[in-house]
């Protein structure tokens, strides 16, 4: 009986077992494209945190010449081709390059889950999702797991270990300049920086962008890295951020050369 099966099998027409997969393909898709579960990726829980730590910096607003994948239309439109440079291509079973650029700080920080997330995200009909709740954070704990979640935005420069990277990214991890004044650190996140910048005896000279962060999210975010890598565990609230980000950013000494960009 098994070896009947097997050669009738054998026997199918290549169109017929085409038509088969495709069926089973469809099936597929129509069981995953319900309605989003927490399990499932979705856009603004967790695609768009990842999209601006590890792609902004080139795909954003400003940039013209190639999309930007902060615009949630955008990103449904190009969605096959974010999967298939972020996975297919990194699997070198797609001929273009893969993304993020290789090498960059972007590349070297994206995690094999976070490409996973992406992919799945794709291929469960990228729903748009619901962004974490902005005033239901209650205890430092929440803030501190939100935060976490934000910084793959700063893993791709500050690295997963909050250490920098020699001449390029000053560290976050045991950082004087962080510790020493909350509030200079709150602005620099809010309004970017560029210049010289000294942390831990090591001069830094280059540019920090501003990300479209709610005050909620610098909230979140500075809370994690305060509490993490050996730094002082202070917390941030919204409300001290909209205050801050009311005032001018700090005045920075000497202007830095614009740095290159990667492909330039
Ligand atoms: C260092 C800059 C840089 C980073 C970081 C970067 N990209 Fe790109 N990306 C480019 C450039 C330049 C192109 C155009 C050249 C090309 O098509 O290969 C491009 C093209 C693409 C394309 C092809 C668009 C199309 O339809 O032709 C996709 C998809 C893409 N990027 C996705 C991403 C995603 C997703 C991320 C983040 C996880 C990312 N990129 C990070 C610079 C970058
Ligand atoms: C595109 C790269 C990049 C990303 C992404 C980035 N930073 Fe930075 N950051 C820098 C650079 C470069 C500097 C130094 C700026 C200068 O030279 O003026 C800096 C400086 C800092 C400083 C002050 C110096 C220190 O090390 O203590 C803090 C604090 C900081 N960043 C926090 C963050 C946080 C939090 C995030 C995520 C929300 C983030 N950065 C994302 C590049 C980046």
């Amino acid at each position: 009986m098994k070896t009947f099966t097997f050669q009738n099998r054998q026997r199918q027409s290549p169109l017929k077992t085409l038509a088969a997969a495709a069926l089973a393909g469809w099936f597929l898709t129509q069981a995953s494209a319900a309605e989003p579960t927490n399990s499932s990726p979705t856009y603004l829980r967790d695609i768009q945190p990842i999209f601006m730590g590890s792609c902004s910096r080139c795909h954003n607003q400003e940039t013209r010449f190639v999309y930007n994948w902060l615009d949630y239309k955008t990103a449904y439109a190009d969605r096959w081709e974010i999967k298939r440079r972020i996975w297919d291509s990194w699997k070198d079973s797609y001929y273009k390059e893969a993304m993020p650029i290789a090498n960059s700080p972007e590349s070297l920080a994206l995690t094999d889950e976070e490409r996973l997330t992406i992919r799945k995200w794709v291929e469960s009909g990228s729903p748009r999702g619901v962004a974490p709740p902005a005033d239901g954070v209650k205890t430092k704990a929440e803030r501190i797991e939100l935060g976490h979640r934000l910084f793959t935005i700063c893993a791709a420069c500050h690295q997963p270990t909050g250490r920098g990277l020699p001449n390029l990214f000053p560290p976050l991890a045991g950082s004087d300049y962080l510790n020493a004044d909350k509030n200079r650190a709150i602005k620099l996140v809010i309004n970017g920086r560029q210049g010289e910048v000294v942390v831990n005896g090591m001069k830094f000279n280059n540019n920090m962008p501003a990300f479209p962060l709610s005050d909620q999210d610098v909230a979140n975010v500075m809370t994690y890295v305060y509490n993490s890598f050996g730094n002082s565990g202070l917390e941030v609230t919204p409300e001290e951020v909209k205050v801050l980000r009311a005032q001018a950013p700090e005045p920075v000494g000497k202007p830095a050369p614009a740095v290159k960009s990667a492909f330039e």
